[in-house]
């Protein structure tokens, strides 16, 4: 075990205990054990479609024997170019150019990146300053940590990027405990883009605001009625990009295909991961408007490169093949419509742990849920990772936060699969000191 440093992981605490998954197929993974442990966070928030899909497994086998690896850069190949389609297809209208990377700290990374360049080939180069949000979570790379707001992930790494600013976080449990959906309170923090931000900045410098219209590694902090909506007014009287980072939120997560339509607000530049292969191969894309795009087709000669930057795995042909795969499975089974349909009974669920102990609020939108706990003074987190560990022991597997436990399965769920999902985090505060 000793070679192996795991990422975001007690790594003594690790080994002195494994926990180590084998196989997984369905709604289940199986540790080394042999028991069955029912996935009550999709993986980490990306296997949408359930684990172990013929068809993307069947892909993914097919194109390794066919074209196992292409360079992206000068070069093509069929997949990378129908994956761009099918996503474009399905992507929030007005979002038809696609850019694929691996993961989703590299999508916010380029989107950053793209957001400072576009505003730069039109001329506009004073634009460089980045928004980001308080408890917001774009990723581990430098631009994302830098927007990104949270401090125990930026604390070890003070060298962020300087022209960065961030908006206050809209969790309020003083006036939205315990809501169902959208909060009501709290529309008016977007404001604070146009009172404090713009005004000490000067709007004519900053290129770009980015947040997760769902905040969902700081646990799940679903945006009030209004906040999305106002923030993109105040973006477009100043010119400011708005860039959504969608690599939880997309596809179907919250019983629609993404949080831009659920709210109904178009960002400018939308990123996406996780789901889009259902975490069978990384992947990860950056969706734009065809003007940013082409803004950089008009400023460079027809034989440069237009927009220097990309990876050696950018629309890697296996992501390709599970990307294509993924997305017609959930086209196929309808899966963002089941989602939808069962929303109702996940939220009666959850809220049904109201009045447990330690339970200070719950909060959840289509399929994913929050179950904020008190902390025990001076030990933040710990009670989330003991609840983290007993429903592990209890056969059920469920993300914490601190001390919140986030519940986001795959949209394949059945009725007493969330039944069984709530009932055990419920036994698992209950015998949680
Ligand atoms: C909103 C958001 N952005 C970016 C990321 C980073 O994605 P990755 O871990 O694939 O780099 C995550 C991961 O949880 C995320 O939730």
């Amino acid at each position: 075990m000793q070679a192996y440093w795991m990422p975001f992981t007690a790594n003594r605490q690790f080994k002195s205990a494994p926990r180590m998954l084998v196989s997984a197929d369905g709604m289940y993974y199986k540790d080394d054990a042999g028991r069955d442990i029912l996935d009550g966070s999709a993986g980490l928030w990306c296997v949408n479609a359930g684990h172990n899909r013929k068809p993307i497994v069947e892909a993914i086998q097919r194109q390794a024997a066919t074209l196992d690896y292409a360079p992206p850069f000068q070069l093509g190949h069929p997949l990378a170019f129908e994956a761009a389609e099918q996503l474009a297809a399905m992507a929030p209208k007005g979002l038809g150019k696609v850019f694929f990377v691996n993961s989703g700290s590299e999508a916010a990374d380029t989107a950053l990146k793209m957001a400072i360049a576009y505003h730069r080939v039109r001329g506009d180069a004073a634009r460089v300053k980045l928004v980001g949000r308080e408890r917001g979570y774009h990723g581990v790379n430098f631009g994302g940590i830098s927007v990104g707001g949270i401090a125990g992930n930026r604390k070890l790494f003070p060298v962020t990027l300087t022209a960065t600013d961030h908006l206050k976080s809209t969790h309020d449990l003083a006036r939205n405990a315990f809501s169902r959906g959208e909060p009501e309170f709290g529309a008016e923090l977007a404001d604070e883009l146009e009172a404090r931000i713009t005004t000490l900045h000067d709007p004519s410098t900053i290129a770009a605001v980015i947040v997760e219209p769902m905040a969902g590694s700081t646990g799940v902090l679903i945006p009030p009625k209004g906040y999305l909506k106002r923030l993109r007014e105040i973006c477009d009287k100043y010119g400011i990009l708005l860039i959504f980072d969608e690599v939880i939120t997309g596809f179907g997560r919250l019983g629609a295909d993404w949080a831009a339509n659920r709210f109904d607000v178009l960002p400018d530049i939308l990123t996406c991961a996780k789901g889009l292969s259902n975490g069978v191969v990384p992947m990860g894309a950056v969706l734009v408007k065809p003007e940013i795009h082409d803004a950089f087709m008009a400023a460079a000669g027809e034989r440069m490169i237009e927009f220097p930057h990309g990876y050696t795995y950018s629309a890697h042909p296996l992501a390709c093949a599970a990307a294509i795969a993924t997305l017609n499975l959930y086209r196929d089974e309808d899966l963002f419509g089941r989602a939808a349909a069962f929303a109702s009974r996940f939220e009666e669920k959850a809220h049904a742990l109201r009045g447990e102990r330690h339970v200070k609020d719950i909060r959840n939108l289509g399929l994913v849920a929050g179950i904020e706990l008190d902390s025990r003074p001076g030990a933040a987190g710990q009670r989330g990772f003991d609840v983290f560990l007993k429903c592990w022991e209890k056969g059920v597997l469920v993300r914490f936060t601190g001390d919140i436990i986030a519940c986001s399965p795959p949209l394949i769920i059945e009725e007493q699969e969330i039944d069984r999902l709530f009932a055990v985090i419920g036994e698992a505060i209950r015998e949680t000191e």
